[in-house]
């Protein structure tokens, strides 16, 4: 087994597990997954070590930050050379503004810097950061969510050349609405993808130099538009 070890960060999230699947490459390779304890995180170890991976899962609880990822270096420090890391946090369902800020802002804002420190170190790797659209245009009815990805986002472009010149390449991956349990009932709008179809535009996006992809690619444009309509003549869930 010659590769290093690729983590995932949000080890239960499908985008996550999509894109992890489709980077890792061949079996044997050493895998940790990231997470709080859930049915999801269990079932993505059994499914990988089923087609032959090692994986241990760590425990990562985004609410309480910084003694999470000094617990999660810690469980790599064991034996891992880390060369992959895909950070998948976020969630829109946290009880307090503060929440939906940590979760999705600070703590993965912290965890991205402590990642790109850790393959900086080694002179390799790649980190893959699932941001959003909502980093690029906050929408109100998701403020604390769109706020927090807009600290994520920035966070990793700005480190992505310091990285690059370490021999660590940062791709910042812009979903717009992925049919994943996160948009569980939401109706879906045009320009709708799957997590499969984000995996892909992530594989091909690191054949190539640029730290940001959207996905799907034309969904940067329709962003860009959205930025200057005014808000009174968009509908309610685009505001
Ligand atoms: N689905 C979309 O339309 C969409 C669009 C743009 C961007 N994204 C982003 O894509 C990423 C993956 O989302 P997904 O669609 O795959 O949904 P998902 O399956 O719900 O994944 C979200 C992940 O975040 C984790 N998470 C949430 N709160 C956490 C906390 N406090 N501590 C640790 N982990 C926490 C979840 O873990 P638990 O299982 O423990 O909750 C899960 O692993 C997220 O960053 C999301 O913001 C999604």
């Amino acid at each position: 087994m010659t590769t290093g070890t690729a983590l995932l960060v949000g080890g239960s999230s499908e985008i996550g597990m999509a894109v992890l699947v489709e980077l890792l490459g061949p079996p044997p390779r050493r895998v940790v997954l990231a997470g709080r304890p859930s049915g999801e995180l269990w079932r993505n170890a059994e499914l990988l070590r089923d087609v032959g991976y090692y994986v241990t899962t760590a425990q990562y609880d985004a609410t309480l930050q910084a003694e999470e990822i000094d617990g999660l270096l810690a469980h790599l420090n064991a034996d891992h050379q880390l060369d992959l890391a895909v950070v998948a946090v976020g969630s829109m369902d946290e009880e307090s503004f503060t929440d939906g800020l940590v979760v999705n802002g600070l703590a993965v804002a912290l965890l991205v810097r402590a990642l790109v420190q850790r393959l900086s170190a080694a002179g390799c790797g790649k980190l893959v950061l699932i941001s959003s659209a909502a980093a690029v245009r906050p929408r109100q009815s998701i403020a604390a969510y769109s706020l927090g990805k807009q600290l994520a986002d920035s966070t990793a472009v700005l480190l992505a050349p310091q990285a690059a010149k370490a021999g660590v390449r940062v791709l910042v991956v812009r979903p717009g609405f992925v049919a994943t349990r996160m948009t569980e009932g939401l109706q879906k709008p045009p320009l709708a993808t799957t997590p499969e179809k984000v995996a892909w535009r992530v594989a091909l996006a690191l054949r190539g130099r640029r730290t940001v992809v959207w996905a799907p690619a034309p969904m940067a444009l329709a962003v860009r538009v959205l930025r200057h309509l005014p808000a009174r003549v968009l509908p309610a869930q685009l505001r």
